[in-house]
């Protein structure tokens, strides 16, 4: 059975022949090949114009629908789940039309149901068939994507049409200008999802060609790989940033895709400029044949002048909704009857254990009714050795697996990317456990793989004699020293920060402001610590002197990735990096600037910092251990005797 959850479940060729489909709606008006079968909508959020479309487009295919008016005036009311309603509403029709308030409800439901589902948005997620009449316009417009510069605009962050959107453009080899209101840029999991799949990474663009839509963070160009990403620098001093601006200078922006504020997806924290297009945008040389499009409804960031001017198409965007849904309804039906589904290439993970990984966003489905799902996922394994991740099968949010055990021999260790060969094993066997914590795998009677003798690399001394230098060292090269910001990576960077922060302090008698990156992390990638002040909004970084804070500086990727997320989220004037340990070792050329120690280490090493607070036994230390080699290690992990490997 085919469903349509992501804008993924679709490949190129058949998303053209839903347009091919689409041109020919006249001829579908008249077959009517949808005669005698039912389409159900169920909308657990407002609608207007995807609920309506898709009625409108059913009958115009002859067939007919049936619907709540309200959720909150079904069984939901009661306490039914959304796995009984999917299974019950699969009885009296052939076609869900879901839309719901938490990411990966759709799917949820699409594994309960008998007919297909249809994602009709889904939380903060994917709204694919909005993407579908979005590209449908602008091929109109414009003739084609391929080569198509599409700036999006407003809230990047839980605009869920934006997220479908940005994929769709990138599989057609459009590129991506991204223009967020502050603190609502791209999510990690997007970025992370483009650069991994096709390769696309960020560069920023020069400020004064998109000053005529006023923002306070800078916009960024999301195109395929160029030599030179602005991810790789450790330090932007002023020469580069300016190279790498003029390399997105003069670009021609073929669509303006404008987006309201998702204010019901926010807890708090909706000050500070949004982007606007009104009668600026239309003086601008540059845009002239620039359309503006929206997926409506819109709220004050687009000035109805803009409704008069034929570069605005939102109307028409909308308009396609009918052709579009009816193409679509056709294709899933025609589908159905070949009986064809589209195989997924990628490795799903599912615990052996009743306590397994937990996916971190906190709206997902899994989270929020965990009846109806099971804990799915796709494991992201690098082909060089780095880290994995899990992205959840519900919802797409990443994390890094942290602790892998064996099912059989109830052993657990901390993740290293020298165990992967063995875990690859496990997995095939169904053996592999991930866990979170250590206190999950305890809790399910899995001991501690043991490891080589541990030797102290730097002391409780040795550590804060190295803190202290690296703040007199950042307290001489910073050129302001109001503008330092410190930022720790969670955990133990941010940690680490936390004591430079204070250390600063007493040298200079005034606290730097402290915040901390967490990479595919749960909720905000991007926090504040201190000041703790409830007013100061999300922490802007423009024009700070940034200081990345880590523990270990290893293979250099989550560097880049934090790097990564300072640039999304502003664009500042510096940035150095602090480690306290330098392992070497590098996949991404990244130099730090402030180092507590250099400790050349084999791959077959692990370098842990543990400091006081977390560990309570002892002061802080930072320890190496051995283990041993992988595969040995791994043997005696997956020895049923759970023998302990030699020391
Ligand atoms: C969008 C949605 O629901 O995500 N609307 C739509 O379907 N056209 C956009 C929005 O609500 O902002």
């Amino acid at each position: 059975m085919r469903h349509l959850i992501s804008i993924a479940d679709l490949s190129n060729d058949e998303i053209e022949e839903i347009f091919a489909l689409a041109d020919s709606t006249d001829e579908l008006r008249t077959e009517k090949p949808a005669t005698g079968q039912i389409m159900a909508t169920l909308f657990y959020e407002p609608s207007t114009r995807t609920r309506l479309s898709f009625e409108s487009a059913m009958q115009r295919l002859g067939g007919s629908v049936i619907s709540c008016s309200d959720m909150k005036s079904s069984s939901t009311a009661k306490g039914e789940t959304i796995a009984d309603t999917a299974k019950v509403v699969s009885s009296y029709a052939d076609v869900l039309v879901v839309r719901h308030h938490w990411d990966g409800a759709v799917q949820a439901m699409a594994e309960h149901a008998d007919v297909p589902v249809i994602n009709a948005g889904d939380g903060g997620h994917e709204h694919p068939t909005q993407t579908l009449c979005d590209l449908y316009t602008l091929r109109k417009e414009k003739g084609g994507l391929k080569g198509l510069t599409v700036v999006i605009c407003g809230d990047l962050k839980n605009g869920r049409t934006i997220h479908s959107l940005v994929f769709a453009l990138a599989r057609f080899g459009a590129n991506v200008v991204t223009l967020a209101a502050n603190g609502m840029a791209l999510p990690q999991y997007v970025i992370e999802g483009l650069e991994r799949e096709y390769g696309y990474g960020l560069m920023p663009v020069a400020a004064d060609d998109l000053s005529a839509v006023v923002t306070e963070t800078d916009a960024l160009y999301l195109t395929p790989k160029q030599p030179h990403q602005l991810a790789l620098f450790t330090q932007v001093d002023e020469v580069i940033q300016a190279r790498l601006s003029s390399m997105a200078t003069g670009l021609r922006y073929d669509a303006f895709y404008m987006t309201r504020k998702q204010k019901e997806r926010m807890k708090d924290g909706t000050a500070g400029n949004y982007p606007t297009i009104g009668a600026n945008f239309l003086r601008e040389q540059r845009f002239q044949d620039t359309v503006v499009m929206h997926p409506l409804p819109r709220v004050d960031e687009l000035s109805p002048e803009v409704d008069k001017d034929r570069r605005g198409i939102y109307f028409k965007q909308a308009a396609y909704g009918v052709p579009v849904r009816m193409a679509l309804l056709k294709f899933l039906f025609d589908r159905q009857e070949k009986q064809s589904s589209k195989p997924k290439k990628s490795v799903v993970y599912e615990s052996p254990e009743t306590i397994g990984p937990h996916c971190r966003n906190p709206n997902c489905v899994t989270l929020n009714e965990p009846i109806s799902t099971r804990r799915k996922f796709r494991i992201l394994s690098p082909d060089d050795g780095g880290a994995w991740l899990l992205a959840c099968l519900y919802c797409d949010h990443r994390s890094k697996v942290q602790y892998i055990g064996n099912a059989k021999s109830k052993r657990y260790s901390s993740f290293d990317p020298g165990l992967v060969n063995s875990l690859r094993e496990w997995l095939n066997k169904g053996e592999l456990s991930i866990f979170d914590t250590i206190k999950e795998a305890e809790e399910l009677g899995y001991e501690p793989t043991k490891s080589g003798p541990q030797r102290v690399l730097m002391n409780e001394a040795e550590i804060n004699k190295a803190l202290v230098d690296i703040a007199t060292q950042i307290l001489r090269d910073c050129q302001n020293p109001d503008r330092l910001l410190i930022l720790g990576v969670r955990s133990v960077g941010a940690q680490l920060a936390q004591r430079l922060a204070q250390e600063i302090e007493k040298q200079r008698q005034r606290r730097p402001e402290l915040g901390e990156i967490e990479i595919f992390g749960a909720g905000e990638e991007l926090r504040r610590v201190s000041p703790t002040d409830a007013d100061a909004g999300p922490l802007n970084l423009k024009d700070r002197e940034v200081i990345l804070v880590d523990d270990v500086l290893y293979t250099g990727r989550t560097v880049k990735s934090a790097l990564s997320i300072i640039f999304r989220s502003g664009r500042p004037q510096s940035v150095r990096l602090a480690v306290l340990v330098d392992r070497g070792h590098r996949e991404v050329p990244v130099r730090p600037n402030y180092v507590g120690k250099n400790i050349p280490s084999a791959e077959n090493e692990r370098v842990r910092v543990k400091l006081r607070g977390l560990d309570q036994e002892t002061g802080d230390q930072a320890v190496m251990y051995s283990i041993e080699n992988a595969a040995g290690t791994a043997a005696s992990l997956s020895a049923a005797e759970g023998a302990v490997a030699s020391r």
